[in-house]
């Protein structure tokens, strides 16, 4: 069994930063972002709370899922994971309240914090528990309000954040699943979310870990998979930083145009980062079934993985 994504939905808030806006409120420049990141603008929850986007983006996964099968509907979902690492409501999970959103009544639900690996290791999860023959349909959510988290005078760390929130259906499919998920706790320092304090990133020393890790986990996935990088059609990354999706390319000796981005306009979202951009892409047609796509997801933890992704 493997997972096939049958619907997907994303929520972007409106208000949308531009670097000079971040320019005003540091010692930084548009040209500086950009050349270091590749990002050009994010959107911040002003208006609205993780759980809301959650939803939101959920409501859209499920309306995806039901057009292409008008039989599908939220009462056919066994399991909601919400993945994010600060939410609004700590008790119930998120999940919860994305279940009674949606008239989900029979899921079981709860909430996954693996950071920016979330969405990953909630995909193989849930995948996992298809293989195991407890749920046929799940529904998987990263919904990230970066920008209460980061410290806005911390020009090192804030320029790379923003807000959002990305969902995905996944239903069970004959075909195999290969996954491969790590963590390393004893680098846990290097990028933390203490209670009552900002974020704290050592950009550098995550830098070098994703540029390390992720080109090695997507070789022992294609190894376990015995596929080859010719018969993967598209890589779809963890938005963190341009630079490291394009050092993994070269690392991996694959063509850019493997590897679709959208950070430009929504910077590094967490977990809210890989959904998002399956929603686009699917929407735009840019994700065709049949294709085969290799998902990789790194981060605090540290924490890193890959999968391959059915659609
Ligand atoms: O999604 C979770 C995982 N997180 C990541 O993947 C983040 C990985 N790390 C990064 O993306 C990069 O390390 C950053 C974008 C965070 C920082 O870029 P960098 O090229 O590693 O910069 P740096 O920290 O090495 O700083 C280089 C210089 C320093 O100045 P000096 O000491 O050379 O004079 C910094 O003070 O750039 C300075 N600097 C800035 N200058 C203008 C750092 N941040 C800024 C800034 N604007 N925003």
């Amino acid at each position: 069994m493997t997972g096939k994504i049958i619907g997907t939905g994303s929520y972007i808030p409106d208000t949308r930063w531009d670097n000079n806006v971040l320019a005003g409120m540091m010692d930084t420049s548009d040209e500086w972002i950009r050349e270091r990141t590749g990002i050009v603008s994010r959107h911040i929850a002003d208006k609205s709370t993780v759980s809301e986007m959650a939803c939101e983006a959920a409501k859209k996964a499920l309306e995806d899922a039901h057009e292409s099968d008008d039989t599908f509907s939220a009462d056919d979902i066994d399991v909601i994971i919400v993945c994010t690492l600060a939410s609004d409501v700590l008790l119930p999970a998120v999940s919860c309240l994305v279940a009674e959103k949606i008239g989900a009544s029979k899921a079981f639900c709860y909430d996954l914090n693996a950071a920016c690996s979330g969405f990953l290791f909630a995909y193989n999860t849930c995948v996992s528990y298809m293989n195991s023959g407890l749920v046929k349909n799940a529904l998987i959510i990263g919904a990230e309000k970066l920008s209460d988290q980061v410290d806005w005078s911390d020009r090192g760390t804030a320029i790379l954040f923003g807000d959002g929130a990305g969902a995905a259906i996944v239903k069970a499919t004959d075909g195999n699943a290969h996954m491969v998920m790590h963590s390393d706790g004893s680098r846990y320092d290097a990028l933390t979310l203490l209670t009552g304090k900002k974020m704290y990133m050592d950009g550098q020393k995550v830098f070098r870990f994703a540029l390390k890790s992720v080109p090695e986990v997507i070789e022992e996935l294609l190894l376990g998979a015995d596929m080859k990088k010719s018969d993967v059609d598209m890589y779809v990354l963890h938005q963190a930083n341009k630079r490291i999706i394009e050092g993994v390319a070269k690392r991996l000796g694959e063509d850019m145009e493997k590897f679709p981005m959208n950070l430009s306009e929504y910077g590094n979202t967490s977990s809210a980062s890989i959904p998002i951009l399956l929603d686009e892409l699917k929407r735009g047609g840019a994700i065709r079934s049949g294709m085969n796509i290799v998902m990789a997801g790194f981060g605090a933890g540290l924490s890193w993985g890959a999968a391959t992704i059915t659609v």
